[in-house]
C-alpha cells in the first residue's frame, strides 16, 4: 500500500489504512510486515542529505511539496513510530500523529509545549491519577494555574464563567477528559471546542485537548468535533494487550510541531519497538474494542440489576432524554467496556467482592484483552484527597471494572460469584 491514503480520489478506511499504509515492503526485503527498526541513528547518503535532514527536522527550512523529512536519528524520528503516527493520525481524522513513552510523557509533553508561565489550564474533572498530580503539584511550580470543573450537566455554563474570570490572554488550553477516568461522566466536546474558539484571541488561540483514552479511536473522534488535540495513554485499548506502556498525541501540523520539538529536547518519544507492537495492535483495534463492548453492556445489565449494587456507571445505560444521553448520542457511536459501579458498604464491602474475582483480575490498567478490576480511590486515584474523589463522584464503594474479551458466560459467573 506504500503511502497511498485513497484510491480513485476516494480515502480507504481507518481499518484498512492500519494493515499497511506508510510501509513499503520493497524496502525490506518483500517482507508483508514492517520489520523493528531497532536502531539509535541512521546513515545519511551525503552530508548535504544530513544537513537538509536537520533544517526540516529543527524547522529551519520550511518543507518542499512532497519532501521526505529523512530519517536523523531515534530521538527524533524512527520508521516504526512514523508508521503508527500517520496510521492513527488517519483513524483521528487529524493530520500529524506524535508516539510517547507513555500516556503521562503525552500529557504532560504537551502541556509543556504548550503553556508558559501566567497561562492558565481549564480541566474538566474527574481526571486520571496522573494528570491529576501533573495539574495540581507540577504545572503550578512553573508558574501554571489550572482550575478543575467537575464534569456534569452544568459543565459549560460554568467553563464559560471561568473562562470569562480569567481572561483570554491567560486561558491557553481547555483540557477534557471523556468519559472521565472512573466515573464514565462526559462532556460536550463540540460545544466546548466552539467556546473555545469563540473567546479566542490574537495569535495564541486557546487549544481543545481531550484525553480520548477510554473510547478511541473507535467509538469517539474528538477532532471531527472541533478539538484540537486528541491524546491516549496508549497502554490501554490502542496497545490492547498489556504488554506495553506508550502513548500518542494526533492534531493539526502546526500544534504537532511544537509538540514533537519539545518530546526531541525531553526525550520522551517511543521506543521503535513499542512502535512496532502498536503497529501490530492498530491492526485488531477496532475488532478488540467491539468485542469488548458487546461483553459490557450485558455485564453492566447485570450489575444494574444485582442487589448488591447501589448504582452503574455506564454509558451504555444512561437514562433516556438526561443530559448525558444526549451528549452520549451526539458524539460516541459506542459505550466503550469500562463499568464502574457502587457496591453497599463501601470499602470493605468492595475489597471483599476485589478479592473473591477469579477469571477477572485485580490490577490497575484498562483496555486489555482480559478483564481486570480495580478500587480507584484507593489505587488509580490514590493521589487525589478524598474529598475532592467525593465532589467528582468517586465514592469508597467504587469499583472499576475493564471489560475484556473472554467468554460472557465465564466473566457473568464471575462477577456473581464475587458479588453474591
Ligand atoms: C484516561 C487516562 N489517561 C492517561 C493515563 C496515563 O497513561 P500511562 O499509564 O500510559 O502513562 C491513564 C492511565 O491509566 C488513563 O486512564
Amino acid at each position: 500500500m506504500k503511502r497511498t491514503h485513497s484510491s480513485g480520489g476516494r480515502p480507504f478506511n481507518p481499518e484498512t489504512l492500519a494493515l499497511g499504509y506508510g510501509y513499503d515492503p520493497s524496502l525490506s526485503q518483500g517482507a508483508i510486515k514492517p520489520p523493528v527498526f531497532l536502531t539509535s541513528t541512521f546513515q545519511f547518503e551525503s552530508a548535504a542529505h544530513g544537513k537538509r535532514f536537520f533544517e526540516l527536522a529543527y524547522g529551519l527550512k520550511d518543507r518542499e511539496k512532497g519532501e521526505d523529512p529523512g530519517l536523523i536519528y531515534s530521538r527524533l524520528n524512527n520508521p516504526n513510530l512514523q508508521m503508527f503516527e500517520e496510521r492513527l493520525a488517519a483513524w483521528d481524522q487529524t493530520e500529524k500523529g506524535a508516539a510517547f513513552a507513555s500516556g503521562m510523557s503525552a500529557i504532560s509533553t504537551s502541556m509543556l509545549a504548550l503553556l508558559q508561565p501566567g497561562d492558565h489550564v481549564l480541566s474538566s474533572a474527574p481526571v486520571y491519577g496522573g494528570t491529576h498530580f501533573l495539574f495540581e503539584n507540577i504545572l503550578p511550580r512553573f508558574g501554571i494555574e489550572v482550575t478543575q470543573i467537575p464534569a456534569g450537566d452544568d459543565f459549560v455554563a460554568q467553563l464559560a464563567a471561568q473562562a470569562e474570570q480569567i481572561g483570554p490572554e491567560k486561558l491557553r488550553v481547555i483540557y477534557l477528559e471523556t468519559p472521565a477516568n472512573p466515573s464514565n461522566l462526559m462532556v460536550d466536546i463540540e460545544a466546548v471546542s466552539a467556546l473555545a474558539r469563540r473567546l479566542s484571541v490574537g495569535e495564541r488561540p486557546i487549544v481543545t485537548a481531550v484525553d480520548n483514552t477510554f473510547l478511541g479511536p473507535v467509538f469517539q473522534r474528538p477532532a471531527a468535533l472541533g478539538a484540537d488535540l486528541v491524546i491516549y495513554s496508549a497502554t490501554k485499548f490502542i496497545g490492547g494487550h498489556s504488554d506495553l506502556i506508550a502513548g500518542v498525541v494526533t492534531g493539526p501540523e502546526g500544534l504537532l510541531k511544537e509538540i514533537t520539538a519539545m518530546r526531541t529536547i525531553l526525550g520522551t518519544m517511543a521506543t521503535p519497538f513499542s512502535g512496532w507492537l502498536l503497529l501490530r495492535s492498530l491492526e485488531t483495534v477496532s475488532i478488540r474494542m467491539r468485542r469488548q463492548a458487546k461483553n459490557a453492556r450485558a455485564l453492566a445489565q447485570l450489575l444494574a440489576e444485582h442487589p448488591k449494587v447501589e448504582r452503574v456507571y455506564y454509558p451504555g445505560l444512561f437514562e433516556e432524554g438526561s443530559a448525558q444521553k444526549l451528549i452520549y448520542d451526539k458524539q460516541c457511536t459506542g459505550p466503550g467496556s469500562l463499568i464502574a459501579f457502587d457496591v453497599a458498604g463501601g470499602e470493605e464491602a468492595a475489597f471483599r467482592a476485589l478479592d473473591r474475582f477469579e477469571v477477572i483480575r485485580l490490577a490497575v490498567s484498562l483496555g486489555g484483552t482480559e478483564s481486570l478490576v480495580e478500587h480507584p480511590r484507593s489505587m488509580t486515584h490514590a493521589d487525589v484527597p478524598p474529598e475532592m474523589l467525593q465532589r467528582f463522584g468517586v465514592g469508597p464503594g467504587l469499583i472499576r471494572l475493564s471489560v475484556g474479551i473472554e467468554h460472557l458466560s465465564d466473566l457473568k459467573r464471575d462477577l456473581r460469584h464475587a458479588l453474591d
